[in-house]
């Protein structure tokens, strides 16, 4: 039998555009109900307004979906986004810590401010959904975290300093995570997306030149799109994975071993 995630609710931030889009989607066709967290339910890129907001897409395919405006830096915002996650939909069995914003720079002309912002989005954001969905995802019988991190947390870069350093951080909460709730019964697993075309990297993709560039440092000559990490959050959400927990699925057209 094929993965079956009907009757999962799955809370994704971020999940208005891009990255958080796809994984929703993905989820939804496997028959999960979704819960998208984000500043804004409008998408970004002109191909996603076309097709219409991520939950009108899941509504379509017949299953349940809700906006939720958060803030993923605001715990009070947080702690009422997984409250109304579980009550409208009996519980909350999958988080999908998506949120993140770009965070280019050297580290010589990187302001505090923007540092603190960085951090604060991507690694202070998935620990406050991570904290506020423990106590919900240890109720449910497949509970599962599922962090989204990037290629660029394992390799040093000299220009990305800020966030590559909140990438690395949010890998080890995945690891620390893993080994808090593993004796409950809730898998914590990550992804390490490489180069997919949304509005964070469409200025990058779309300049043939550094295009290039980012295709010389991989396996594959292409890019990836949303639902190419939306099928490996799928195996994570699934009880196909319930013998992994703690790692990083790269999915990054092998940046990495390149
Ligand atoms: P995106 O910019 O297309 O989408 C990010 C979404 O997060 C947007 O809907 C935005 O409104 C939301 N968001 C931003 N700040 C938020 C906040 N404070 N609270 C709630 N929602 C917030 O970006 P993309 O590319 O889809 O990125 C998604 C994740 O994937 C990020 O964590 C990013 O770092 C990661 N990633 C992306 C890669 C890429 O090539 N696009 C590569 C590696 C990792």
């Amino acid at each position: 039998m094929g993965i079956d995630l009907t009757d999962r609710t799955a809370v994704v931030t971020g999940g208005a555009a891009g990255i958080g889009r796809g994984i929703a989607i993905e989820l939804a066709r496997e028959g999960a109900d979704i819960v998208v967290a984000d500043l804004d339910d409008e998408p970004t890129l002109p191909e996603e307004k076309e097709r219409g907001t991520t939950v009108e897409v899941v509504e379509e395919m017949g299953h349940e979906a809700e906006f939720v405006k958060t803030d993923v830096t605001d715990e009070n915002q947080v702690s009422s986004l997984m409250d109304v996650a579980a009550e409208e939909f009996a519980g909350i069995d999958i988080l999908v810590n998506n949120a993140g914003i770009a965070g280019r720079g050297k580290a010589s002309e990187t302001t505090l401010e923007f540092w603190n912002k960085v951090l604060a989005v991507n690694l202070t954001g998935p620990f406050l959904c991570a904290k506020h969905a423990i106590p919900y995802l240890v109720e449910s019988d497949q509970g599962r975290i599922i962090n989204i991190s990037s290629q660029g947390s394992k390799r040093a870069s000299g220009t990305n300093t800020a966030y590559c350093i909140s990438k690395a951080g949010i890998s080890h909460l995945t690891r620390s995570l893993a080994a808090e709730l593993g004796s409950e019964g809730v898998n914590v697993n990550g992804i390490m997306p490489g180069p997919v075309r949304t509005e964070m990297m469409a200025d990058v993709l779309d300049d043939p030149e550094q295009r290039q560039t980012y295709l010389d440092q991989m396996c594959v000559d292409y890019y990836g799109v949303p639902e190419d990490i939306g099928r490996v959050a799928v195996f994570l959400a699934s009880e196909d994975s319930r013998y992994v927990t703690g790692h990083e699925v790269a999915a990054e057209g092998g940046w990495l071993v390149n």
